[in-house]
């Protein structure tokens, strides 16, 4: 990902889409996951320490590092985050970690590899830093399974546009979550467990339609600036997109759903 290319930008919106985002999502990146027995964790691609932030909350044991590439995601984390916390960010690069072998109990990444060229090598990266005990968790879109049904042409025409300029121009995969297992087990890492994970359902009634529909809206307009910049998309494709999420949130026959994958593995034996 060159930063320049990266789709959903770096601004004051982004950041509380953010935290947003990780609060209505908790269920399906952290349900069922259990931190007890850990005592260091790691997350790459951290932005604003939104999912650190529920990490601290779940399991106040943990050491908690957070590591990004921007330094203006990493300020606004230094600025929200609660002191009490005690989250340690870092600047670096996933491909490089500056951490040594064995260093963590758990590593993650939760919807990062979308966005870089070489995803393998981050992955490589997180096994080589995580402790032989450990586990690298990977939670991470397969942007195929977003739909509406009935399709909703102008919702259909946005996305499509925003996934080409996602990765023509950041050189991400928007469908990493369907490859994590074969990037894993080519690294010759052991899966310990991988399953579809529901991130936005019409059908899931724990969670209101309208804080699903409007997550939705928020994420594919934050590819706007990007995309109406590079040629991707025009206004007139905006608006037709923003109109209809208005008319689909008064139609409740109206289904829709967007879904990731779990997957999570441990160090290949030495
Ligand atoms: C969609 S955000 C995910 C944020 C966070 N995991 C969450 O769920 O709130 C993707 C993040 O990956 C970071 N990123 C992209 N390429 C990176 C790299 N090579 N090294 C470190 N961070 C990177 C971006 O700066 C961005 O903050």
């Amino acid at each position: 990902m060159t930063h320049a290319g990266y789709i959903h930008g770096f601004s004051d919106s982004e950041r509380r889409r953010l935290i947003a985002q990780a609060q209505l999502l908790a269920q399906p990146v952290f349900g069922g996951l259990d931190f007890s027995g850990d005592r260091s964790l790691l997350e790459v691609g951290c932005a604003v320490g939104a999912e650190l932030h529920l990490i601290a909350q779940r399991a106040p044991q943990l050491s908690l590092t957070g590591l990004d590439l921007s330094a203006t995601h990493l300020r606004a984390g230094h600025a929200w985050l609660n002191r009490a916390e005690r989250i340690r960010l870092v600047q670096g690069d996933a491909r490089t970690l500056p951490f040594a072998d064995d260093s963590f109990d758990v590593t993650l990444t939760i919807w990062v590899l979308e966005h870089l060229r070489d995803p393998a090598a981050v992955v490589g990266e997180l096994l080589r830093v995580v402790k032989p005990t450990g586990r690298v968790i990977l939670t991470e879109v397969d942007n195929r399974t977003f739909c509406f049904d009935p399709t909703q042409p102008a919702i259909s025409a946005w996305w499509d546009a925003f996934n080409r300029c996602q990765a023509e121009l950041g050189g991400g995969d928007p469908c990493i979550g369907g490859k994590l297992r074969h990037i894993v087990s080519a690294l010759g890492a052991e899966v310990l467990a991988a399953e579809p994970r529901r991130v936005i359902s019409s059908a899931d009634t724990s969670r209101a339609r309208a804080a699903q529909l409007r997550y939705l809206r928020e994420l594919l307009a934050s590819g706007a600036e990007r995309m109406l910049v590079h040629g991707y998309a025009t206004l007139e494709m905006q608006h037709a997109m923003e109109a209809a999420f208005t008319a689909v949130q008064a139609r409740r026959e109206v289904a829709f759903r967007y879904g990731a994958v779990r997957l999570i593995c441990q160090k290949p034996a030495a």
